[in-house]
């Protein structure tokens, strides 16, 4: 399966050696989709300087090696230079459609399988006891989208949900647990509102630090001292209660789970506690051979590079000087886990940005440990902030932290009422059950539309609206072709003719389609879901374009109507497939 990048690239790359020279074999070809052409050959300009010409001349010489090799004749209808030293390059129509043809006939619809590694990927990771929030929505949708796109690329991913699970907090919130009794309508709260729960256990805890100490083991916060002591060494009664945290933590998570669609299930999760075991052996590890030192009493990994204010060496704790081991210390854990026992071959982080010097700590001391070959690529997926109206990090009005599920509701409830008055006509199961797929596939696709790293503006409406680069747009565009297939009894996934492309929409359409499977694999090299949410969002532009300038149905010639039908039934399945590696459901009708 090639498309019409990959088939061109070694060309261009050919002419661009016979032009200039072999030494420019390698150079980086630059080709990118224009709107004045089918392709545009970017090279002249990175390369002018290199050989001192002008970028056109540079462009000119290009084109007339081109024009002087044999493959160019079966793929290119014209090339001419354009603009300060580009190559404009419009492909033959009949070569553009013989490469329809072969994605029609491919089940994968272009996307080619690549060799296979292993990828552990951290996301989501909320912590046990405590809301998720908006930080957390945001690692579980493109975590969850890279999962998919990996996979489907060949990949064999290893989900980690690396949950909170573990730390002095669970000394604090085991014992209000007993409080307020196991079964009780408060232990509930952890399913349904989990920081109210958090909350019930921490004014106790700080009531208890300020008054008066009594000097009685029966103080809250002595005896929230002394659980960590008991969870610690593994006392079972203490285990016990920690067990029912967590559980109801994960009826919790998997609640939110559903609710988004996500792939993550209960044997995904990798929390800290599964690393307690380790930590003192990679303390002991690191302190041997020196690369650990102790400092003002905690046990301290100092690395060149990393430097605070004055020149002042950072300094990464693996031990405190309680004794009592941090979040580096298991992540230390993580990254030589994921690399010894998973085979990782790239290890991705999906998590909020503001942990990159944390997690570029960790893998440096893994890298000089041992425990991260060169061989193995660690990877930051770093997530920015989701924003409200007044572009501070998203809040409810009254400032508390935001109810995840009760913002997933609003989405739903938003999306309901767009459906309604779209559709008065449908019965009121279906629009409900429609509202449902729009509504979380409108915060879905929101979110993947923007570069993971960057911060955006949590807006409902705008999410919801079926017009613009929103989910509901494109899930709006399958619905219509599902439609078109409906209205004359006919299956898209057995609509296969061949293809002619005379409209220049239908040569635009067909280009479309052509670079779904790059755009997938540029997905799968920069872990950047963003490229395929704006590609669906061209794919649904052109196809519209092109249904309202080519009639499909009404087409003259029998031959034109099963080459439209054919495309249309390639974009259902490019739309359906690249929805679902997004996480986004397509609904039937809309
Ligand atoms: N639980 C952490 C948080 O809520 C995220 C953990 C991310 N994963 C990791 N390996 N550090 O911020």
């Amino acid at each position: 399966m090639v498309s019409p990048l990959l088939a061109l690239t070694p060309v261009v790359q050919s002419a661009i050696a016979a032009a200039l020279g072999e030494q420019f074999r390698e150079a980086d070809p630059v080709l990118r989709a224009s709107q004045f052409a089918d392709v545009q050959v970017n090279a002249a300009l990175a390369l002018s300087k290199k050989v001192g010409l002008p970028p056109r001349e540079v462009a000119t010489k290009i084109v007339t090696a081109l024009e002087a090799m044999p493959a160019t004749g079966d793929m290119c209808e014209t090339l001419e230079v354009s603009g300060p030293g580009f190559v404009n390059v419009t492909y033959k129509s009949d070569w553009l459609a013989s490469l329809v043809d072969d994605i029609a006939a491919d089940d994968r619809v272009g996307v080619v399988t690549q060799q296979r590694e292993v990828i552990p990927i951290d996301y989501s990771s909320p912590n046990v006891a405590k809301e998720m929030h908006v930080g957390h929505l945001r690692t579980t949708i493109v975590g969850d989208s890279l999962a998919r796109t990996l996979e489907h690329l060949g990949h064999h991913v290893v989900r980690q949900n690396h949950v909170g699970d573990w730390g002095t907090p669970f000394g604090m919130l085991i014992e209000h647990l007993l409080e307020v009794g196991e079964g009780s309508a408060e232990a509930g709260l952890l399913v349904s509102d989990p920081n109210a729960f958090y909350q019930g256990a921490r004014v106790k805890f700080d009531a208890a630090e300020q008054a008066e100490p009594t000097g009685s083991a029966g103080d809250f916060n002595v005896r929230a001292r002394s659980r960590v002591v008991a969870l610690q060494a593994g006392d079972p009664d203490t285990m016990r209660l920690w067990n029912e945290l967590v559980d109801l933590s994960k009826a919790y998570f998997n609640k939110v789970y559903s609710m988004l669609g996500v792939t993550l299930t209960d044997d995904d999760l990798a929390g800290e506690s599964m690393y307690n075991d380790d930590l003192r052996g990679i303390c002991d590890e690191l302190e041997s051979s020196g690369l650990a030192v102790m400092s003002d009493g905690a046990l301290c990994v100092f690395l060149d590079g990393y430097t605070g204010r004055e020149g002042k060496p950072v300094p990464l704790i693996i031990r405190k000087s309680d004794g009592g081991y941090g979040y580096a210390t298991t992540d230390l854990a993580t990254i030589r886990y994921r690399v010894a026992k998973l085979g990782a071959n790239r290890a991705l982080y999906v998590i909020g940005a503001t942990q990159a010097l944390h997690l570029n700590m960790v893998w440096d001391t893994a890298r000089k440990a041992g425990w991260l070959p060169e061989s193995v690529t660690p990877v930051h997926v770093q997530i920015g902030n989701v924003l409200g109206e007044n572009r501070k990090i998203l809040k409810t009005r009254s400032g508390a932290s935001l109810r995840l599920v009760a913002l997933l509701d609003e989405a739903v409830a938003k999306a309901e009422a767009v459906i309604d008055e779209a559709r008065p006509e449908l019965d009121a199961d279906t629009r409900s059950a429609i509202a449902w797929q729009v509504g979380i596939g409108a915060v879905k696709f929101a979110d993947l539309s923007v570069a993971h790293s960057s911060e955006y503006v949590f807006d409902l409406d705008r999410m919801v609206s079926l017009t613009g680069n929103t989910g509901p747009y494109l899930q709006y565009v399958v619905a219509r072709v599902r439609s078109i297939f409906r209205s004359v009894g006919l299956d898209p996934l057995s609509q296969h003719s061949p293809v002619v492309l005379g409209e220049p929409q239908e040569r635009a359409l067909a280009t479309a389609l052509l670079r779904f499977g790059d755009v997938v694999a540029e997905v799968g090299a920069t872990y950047e879901p963003h490229r395929l949410a704006h590609y669906l969002f061209e794919l649904a532009q052109s196809f519209s374009a092109f249904y309202e300038f080519c009639p499909v149905l009404k087409a003259e010639l029998d031959s034109v109507k099963e080459s439209r039908l054919t495309l249309c039934a390639l974009v259902l399945r490019v739309m359906i497939t690249g929805l679902d590696l997004l996480g986004i459901e397509a609904p039937e009708r809309m």
